[in-house]
């Protein structure tokens, strides 16, 4: 299961930047300083997740030569090899590796190097079967998967320093090694072991100091569970009724996320110490490595372009790297995602550019013979034969190489912010609000209003600086802390513009309901007072402005009290007709909006263009749907993508003169782009 949140926290909580970074220059300052690009020669990072060790050796040149003339520039090595490089405990054997990166370097194809840890030897887990993960009933995992471990397991972890240790001084000095992936898409397990459960009871002695002040936090005299002794304290597993205290619950979340970046922290600091001049990753999952096709909506580039950007904001609004971009369909042991036109695997990378990628990489060079992946493809078909998506991902290489100049130094520049609260999506998670509500589907529709009306926008989170922003959208913001509500403040009286939606201000920094009138630590801010709320059950809401016209809103209503705030929007049906369900209010030099129900996206557009509109913020051209148009900037000029996920040749009105990067010709104005095409575009 793919719980993006646990590692957006880790690489929040400052472990590691997602996306390349020498290993030399982790600091915030320093880390300014590195492009991606310079990394590799100047190239654009154009690779493939390549597994050597699943073919014959007689293939190798040939893959290897296939690869350079498409552009290849690197290749992902080794992240589940851990059993061909330590065949037995501190027996290691790279000859292999070695002789792959002789093959793929001959060719000018570098490698990252993944750390093997998500896939430990049958032998590891023979000789210590306690470094399997437990369930929550008591119940270790089987081998068979992968990502299988321990995050408190000493035998795990001197395991996992002798193979990292081991190839990092055999690589320290390989010119064909540029850096390393450190384990793969961490996160899962939570396991719920004895060894994590004393962690656990240090960690909350750690943070609460006494146990008097842990059982005020968490409220446990709420049925009577007040810890007497640390060792009293249990982990959020198999009570009756599924019931745990959601206090305790949100903690939990908090120490398994922050294991999870001291695990990925003692690999760092262990490539760092060894391979200085290296760089370092790691392949997010959920909204990173990019599988456009095996989501639950497979038509929604604005998720897509949501992930690129969420992982952009996990590095300061740094460029960064996708290391799984999808190669062909997606497919388990038992599902399958869809075949996309073969188009559409160059359109997502140029899209991944256009949201701020210096690399793209795709998984997987060739589709397995063999285990569970059998039919998730890769650009290749297990026959090898040169197919369409090897054409298209040729002609992709050959591109970027092209404009990898022009890339080199640009970004993405956002006026708007959207401010993503890991706690309060856990917070949700521990306690669903109504069937409906969907914390990730909030993020969008906002995300998607902005984004339709040609406005960039950056994810930011509590720790982020919002100054530079004109915007803030912070969607459902549950769970709040003194210092978030500060610097919101903050932003608005020097002149931002707030706009929060329903169950904001609700729980404290513990996850416990507010004595405050809701919306809490938010209502002043706002303007408003909270004193009835409907979670929407079966009736069909509808919300009108001064226009009259009735406006479908859903998932739950919170009906406010304007007290400084205007009405912006009130309710049509119910018992609470005529109140208000959206409200404005000018605090400081800014305005904070209140949004108490969930408006569709045709509204959040309107309201999106209105908004952005009034602040003197550009729009982008009108777009057929799905057309996106996003730009990154490049000493004050824009370099424009035009991007076409439909099988139907598109058009879109700019206006102004611009030329096409790529062919160096002009564009008229009303630019034509093929099916599942992409038009990047420069001033001339
Ligand atoms: C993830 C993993 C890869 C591979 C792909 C496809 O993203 O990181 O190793 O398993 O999914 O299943």
């Amino acid at each position: 299961m793919k719980t993006w949140a646990t590692v957006l926290a880790v690489i929040a909580a400052g472990a590691l930047g997602c996306g390349l970074r020498p290993a030399a220059a982790q600091t915030k300052a320093s880390a300014k300083s590195f492009d991606i690009i310079d990394w590799n020669g100047g190239k654009f990072l154009y690779g493939v997740d390549y597994y050597p060790e699943h073919w014959p050796e007689s293939r190798w040149e040939q893959d290897a030569a296939m690869m350079q003339a498409a552009g290849i520039n690197f290749v992902r090595l080794a992240e589940f090899a851990w059993v061909k490089m330590e065949p037995a405990e501190g027996q290691f054997d790279f000859a292999w590796l070695d002789r792959a990166l002789k093959v793929l370097n001959a060719h000018g194809i570098k490698a990252v190097l993944g750390t093997p840890t998500a896939s430990p030897p049958a032998w590891l887990y023979a000789k210590y079967p306690d470094i399997a993960a437990m369930d929550e009933n008591g119940v270790r995992y089987r081998f068979g998967s992968r990502r299988n471990y321990c995050l408190h397991n000493p035998n795990f972890i001197a395991a996992t320093q002798r193979i990292v240790t081991a190839m990092a001084m055999h690589y320290r000095n390989h010119p064909g090694v540029i850096g390393w992936q450190i384990d793969n898409e961490l996160g899962d397990p939570i396991c719920y072991d004895p060894n994590c459960r004393a962690a656990f009871q240090r960690w909350c002695r750690s943070k609460f100091k006494t146990l008097d002040g842990l059982n005020k936090a968490w409220g446990t005299i709420f049925w009577g569970h007040t810890y007497t002794s640390w060792s009293e304290i249990p982990l959020p597993w198999n009570t009756l009724f599924h019931a745990h205290n959601p206090s305790l619950a949100l903690d939990h979340r908090r120490f398994h996320s922050e294991s999870t970046r001291d695990y990925l922290k003692l690999q760092a600091d262990l490539l760092r110490k060894l391979t200085p001049g290296k760089a370092i990753t790691h392949n997010d999952m959920g909204l990173y490595d990019n599988y456009p096709m095996f989501g639950e909506d497979y038509s929604n580039s604005l998720g897509v372009g949501l992930a690129h950007d969420l992982m952009r904001g996990s590095k300061g609004n740094q460029n960064f790297m996708v290391m799984e971009q999808e190669g062909g369909l997606p497919g388990w042991n038992t599902f399958w995602g869809r075949q996309a036109a073969p188009g559409l695997f160059r359109t997502w990378a140029y899209q991944g550019v256009a949201h701020g990628a210096d690399g793209i990489c795709y998984f997987r060079w060739r589709t397995s013979r063999y285990g569970m992946e059998q039919y998730w493809q890769g650009i290749l078909d297990q026959d090898s034969y040169p197919n369409a998506r090897y054409q298209v991902v040729s002609q992709t290489g050959k591109e970027l190489a092209q404009l990898a100049d022009l890339l080199k130094g640009s970004k993405v520049v956002s006026p708007v912010a959207l401010l993503v609260s890991p706690d309060s999506r856990w917070a949700f998670h521990i306690q669903p609000l109504v069937k409906d509500f969907d914390y990730n589907r909030q993020l969008g529709l906002y995300y998607a209003g902005f984004r339709r009306a040609g406005v960039s926008v950056d994810v930011v989170f509590p720790e982020s600086d919002f100054s530079s922003y004109k915007i803030l959208v912070a969607p459902s913001l549950f769970v709040t802390d003194q210092k978030l509500v500060g610097k919101l403040t903050d932003f608005v009286k020097n002149g931002g513009t707030l706009i929060l939606t329903y169950r904001s201000g609700v729980k404290d920094e513990h996850n416990v309901v507010t004595n405050q009138t809701l919306p809490g630590p938010l209502a002043e801010l706002a303007g408003i007072e909270i004193h009835d709320f409907d979670p929407h059950t079966n009736q069909q809401q509808e919300v009108a402005g001064p226009d009259g016209v009735g406006r479908p809103a859903r998932v739950w209503f919170d009906i406010l009290t304007p007290t400084t705030a205007m009405p912006v929007l009130s309710y049509s049906k119910g018992y609470y007709a005529g109140k208000a369900a959206m409200s404005a209010n000018r605090f400081g030099q800014g305005r904070v909006y209140y949004v108490g129900t969930e408006l569709t996206a045709e509204a959040c557009l309107e309201g999106a263009k209105r908004e952005a509109r009034g602040l003197g913020i550009p729009l982008g051209p009108e777009l057929p749907q799905g057309v996106e148009y996003a730009a990154r900037v490049k000493d004050g000029k824009r370099i424009l993508f035009l991007l076409n996920y439909t099988e139907k040749p598109q058009s879109v009105i700019l206006g102004e003169a611009w030329r096409n990067a790529l062919t160096g010709e002009p564009e008229p104005a009303e630019v034509n782009i093929p099916a599942f095409d992409v038009k990047v575009l420069v001033n001339p």
